[in-house]
């Protein structure tokens, strides 16, 4: 029987990870299917439990269980434990192995993409929910100067510096005004088309501006852009936490360039950008 994996989300239509993992197994010659499960909302883990008992391998989980995929797997990696939540399940005859892949991507992205290294650089890291606590651990992995977490509620900001340690500065975004080399976007504000308010002072020419969100251009990213900044969403960082997931699975590293390039490609030909479902997502 071929080996089975699936994404499961709700809503779960606009998802690309069918996309991406077909295309990883084509390049990678790997005998797998890989589908887009929609669970009820209060039916994830009987979803899961029935994809297993079905003989699925493996899944991707988004928004909205990551949380709840933590709290199902009985082994987790430490970069889930850090994150608090798991975007990636393995089955196997222990159970379920809960990994997060997400902050692997955004680093993969950033380093090897886009030629931004992270060691002895000054981040910001605008936003302090899931998407935030989930990067945290990789960005710190990597050892830059400074990492600074800004919310508008300062308070969760506080908290995911305190749980992480290592020096980290939390703050609100008034009075944030020197320059960063790397500014993260992973508040939900471009998911509503809405800016953080933040200061034009943190960027420069040298500055990058990431917002984790992909698919179309952001407030975020126009604002850092007429500041002079370089800019770049998500949609790599998307690419690579799902190569960071089908390495787990299946022991074999996909070339990531091919697809981010065929995904970017798809939406400047075809897709009218109300109907894209590259429009306003994260992973
Ligand atoms: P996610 O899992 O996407 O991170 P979340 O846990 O609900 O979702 O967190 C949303 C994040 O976006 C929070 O940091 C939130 O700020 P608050 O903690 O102050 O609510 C931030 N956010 C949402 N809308 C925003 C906006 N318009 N401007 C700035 N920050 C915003």
């Amino acid at each position: 029987m071929t080996d089975r994996y699936a994404v499961f989300g709700h809503p779960i239509a606009h998802s690309k990870s069918p996309l991406i993992h077909v295309a990883f197994a084509r390049q990678t010659g790997q005998a797998m299917t890989y589908e887009a499960i929609l669970a009820p909302l209060d039916g994830f883990a009987d979803s899961v439990a029935q994809f297993i008992a079905a003989g699925g391998r493996g899944a991707n989980v988004t928004v909205p269980f990551k949380e709840q995929a933590f709290a199902l797997a009985n082994r987790l990696s430490p970069r889930a434990e850090h994150a608090g939540a798991v975007n990636t399940l393995a089955f196997d005859a222990d159970g379920i192995f809960g990994d997060n892949t997400d902050g692997a991507g955004l680093v993969a992205d950033l380093v090897r993409n886009l030629n931004c290294g992270i060691a002895g650089k000054r981040i910001l890291l605008a936003g302090a929910g899931g998407a935030a606590r989930g990067v945290i651990g990789p960005l710190l992995d990597q050892h830059p100067a400074a990492l600074v977490i800004a919310n508008r509620t300062v308070s969760r900001a506080q908290e995911l510096a305190e749980l992480f340690g290592h020096g980290i500065r939390a703050c609100g975004f008034d009075g944030l005004d020197t320059p960063f080399d790397l500014v993260v976007n992973a508040t939900a504000a471009s998911l509503a088309g809405e800016l953080p308010p933040l200061s034009p002072r943190l960027f420069t020419a040298d500055t990058l501006a990431y917002d984790m969100m992909y698919g179309r251009d952001t407030p975020f990213l126009a604002f850092a852009r007429a500041h002079g900044a370089a800019t770049a969403d998500g949609l790599g960082m998307l690419v690579e936490q799902a190569a960071e997931a089908f390495y787990l699975w299946r022991g074999v590293r996909p070339d990531t360039a091919p697809v981010i390039a065929g995904l970017r490609q798809d939406r400047l030909e075809g897709e009218s950008l109300a109907a894209s479902p590259l429009r306003g997502l994260r992973t």
